[in-house]
């Protein structure tokens, strides 16, 4: 008799552990927390399609050149003028960052000697390079392109980065800005529609580089200004 419950009893504890080794998945199919999670080799393939610059989060981006280093009226700077209001629009806006930096980082850190090679490359009509992989701009619409005044024009390696991505700039939305230390936009948008005919530029924003520095509420409140008449 004893036997005969004994085996009983170990047919009901079978049965029971052979229930719970079922419940695999809850009620609502999501996985036990200790149960073994999907391996990221399990995970599915990125979809086709799928944006081939990783870092692309927005239709809009921002590219800028800047300087550190000595500048007129700041003294050394740590961060670019141009840099700060780059990075003000792009942070309003939430647009990607392209920085567009020289071969060889070729440009002298005093403003004096500065002066003398921007001088030389404009009168050369030169066309600095530039290091870096410049984002498929494809998936962008719009563009914003900024730099400081040099000589009353846009330096001399935007002009090549204008040329060298003319065709992926056609159709595209342009938005110049500025910084400057008396000479406002200085035609900024005009050339930049002569140098990319196939773009549409809209209205620049031209900052001065010490309030870019030392007013930067004054500045942020002039960038939203801007961005809020252009609908951005
Ligand atoms: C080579 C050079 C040329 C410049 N030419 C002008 C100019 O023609 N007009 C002007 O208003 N400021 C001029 N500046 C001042 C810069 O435009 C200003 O300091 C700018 O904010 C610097 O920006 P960054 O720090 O982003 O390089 C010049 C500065 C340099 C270094």
């Amino acid at each position: 008799m004893m036997k005969r419950i004994g085996s009983i009893l170990l047919a009901v504890v079978l049965l029971l552990t052979l229930m719970g080794c079922t419940r695999s998945a809850a009620a609502d199919g999501s996985l036990q927390a200790d149960e073994p999670q999907p391996s990221p080799a399990a995970a599915p393939a990125e979809e086709e399609g799928a944006p081939a610059e990783a870092n692309q989060k927005s239709d809009v981006l921002v590219v800028y050149f800047s300087r550190t280093g000595e500048q007129y009226n700041v003294g050394v700077i740590e961060e670019g003028n141009t840099a700060i209001v780059a990075r003000m629009i792009a942070a309003e806006t939430g647009a990607d960052l392209f920085e567009i930096l020289p071969t060889d980082d070729h440009y002298p850190l005093t403003y004096n000697e500065l002066t003398d090679v921007a001088k030389r490359e404009q009168r050369e009509n030169a066309r600095p390079g530039y290091t870096g992989q410049v984002p498929d701009l494809a998936p962008y619409t719009a563009i914003f392109i900024g730099a400081p005044v040099w000589w009353g024009d846009w330096p001399m390696i935007l002009y090549t980065f204008f040329e060298t991505n003319g065709d992926a700039l056609a159709g595209k939305t342009l938005i110049p800005f500025s910084t400057h230390e008396g000479s406002g936009l200085s035609g900024f948008d005009k050339k930049l529609s002569a140098a990319c005919p196939n773009s549409t530029v809209l209205q620049g924003l031209a900052i001065r580089g010490a309030d870019a520095q030392n007013d930067r509420d004054g500045v942020q409140e002039k960038v939203k200004a801007w961005l809020s008449a252009l609908e951005y």
